[in-house]
């Protein structure tokens, strides 16, 4: 057992992720005798990792690809997001040495669009319609958001429209307030919008682009794309210059660690330019 507060993110593999130069920024920051390292587990080992975790001084970890999902089983609680999301991405152990898992990705997502739009989002985007494409883990883990903030009407757009309707009919709540869109009529999905978030892997670096035409999109609409590499994509690009307010997908990816960060470290770190150039250095 170490002195020092130690925490980290599983993943496998492990050394793409941008956890480590973030964490590793605040504790710099604030002065935390602590460490954030990349732990390359693989699936079958993740069981015996999580174990471990007190054992070997872990305060907790973060989890990524591809143990979300079964790191939900694992933990001894689970919060009602994680549980709506199906997915847990942090766990803190508590001083029994229980794992407390939640998911912080819907935080992350709102605290980031509260950066660039303030209050709106608390009251529901005024009635208005969000449209969201993509139905995978991201989608289900904006769409938890959405409804959190009191947003009541939903446009889910997805190519393949059985994961749409699956999503709507899993996540409590949203079957009431969304009306399932076929790709191809996307344009249309944006008429009367509030907000254009892009929950796809598409216009990422090296995946094929987000082909989407923006004159149906109001110009009051805010688009944010959950994609950060690159960190403005052609989609906000595109809104950008035709007068949109246009949200990149860094600061959800910042926001989404503090939770963690506070859990194990005791301080709620701030998210500001200084990390979110930390950060940029290591893509
Ligand atoms: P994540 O968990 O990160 O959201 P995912 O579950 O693989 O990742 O979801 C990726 C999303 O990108 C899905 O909505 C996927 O659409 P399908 O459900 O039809 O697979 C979408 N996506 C990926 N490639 C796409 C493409 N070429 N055209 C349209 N959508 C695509």
């Amino acid at each position: 057992m170490t002195d020092i507060l130690r925490a980290g993110v599983m993943g496998w593999p492990v050394s793409h992720s941008l956890s480590p130069r973030l964490h590793g920024h605040w504790l710099a920051r604030y002065k935390i005798d602590g460490s954030y390292e990349a732990l390359a587990v693989e699936p079958a080992g993740l069981v015996e990792a999580l174990s471990r975790l007190a054992e070997k001084g872990f305060q907790g970890v973060n989890l990524t690809v591809p143990h979300k999902e079964a790191a939900l089983a694992l933990a001894d609680t689970v919060d009602d997001t994680a549980r709506r999301i199906g997915a847990v991405n942090t766990i803190v152990v508590g001083k029994d040495g229980e794992l407390a898992g939640s998911n912080t990705d819907a935080f992350g997502f709102i605290e980031n669009l509260r950066d660039h739009v303030g209050g709106q989002v608390a009251a529901g985007w005024s009635g208005r319609p969000v449209t969201v494409l993509g139905a995978g883990g991201a989608a289900r883990a904006v769409c938890t958001a959405l409804l959190d903030c009191g947003v009541a009407d939903i446009r889910l757009v997805n190519r393949t429209a059985e994961r749409a309707v699956s999503l709507a009919e899993q996540l409590p709540g949203l079957g009431q307030c969304t009306t399932i869109v076929p790709w191809r009529d996307r344009a249309e999905a944006l008429d009367g919008a509030r907000l254009l978030v892009n929950t796809t892997i598409l216009g990422m670096t090296g995946q094929e682009p987000l082909e989407l035409d923006l004159a149906d999109l109001p110009i009051d609409a805010a688009v944010n794309d959950i994609v950060y590499a690159p960190l403005e994509t052609a989609l906000l690009a595109q809104a950008r210059q035709r007068g949109n307010q246009v949200v990149d997908g860094l600061g959800m990816l910042l926001h989404q660690a503090r939770p963690g960060f506070r859990g194990w470290f005791g301080v709620d770190p701030t998210v500001d330019d200084e990390l979110r150039q930390a950060v940029l250095a290591g893509m």
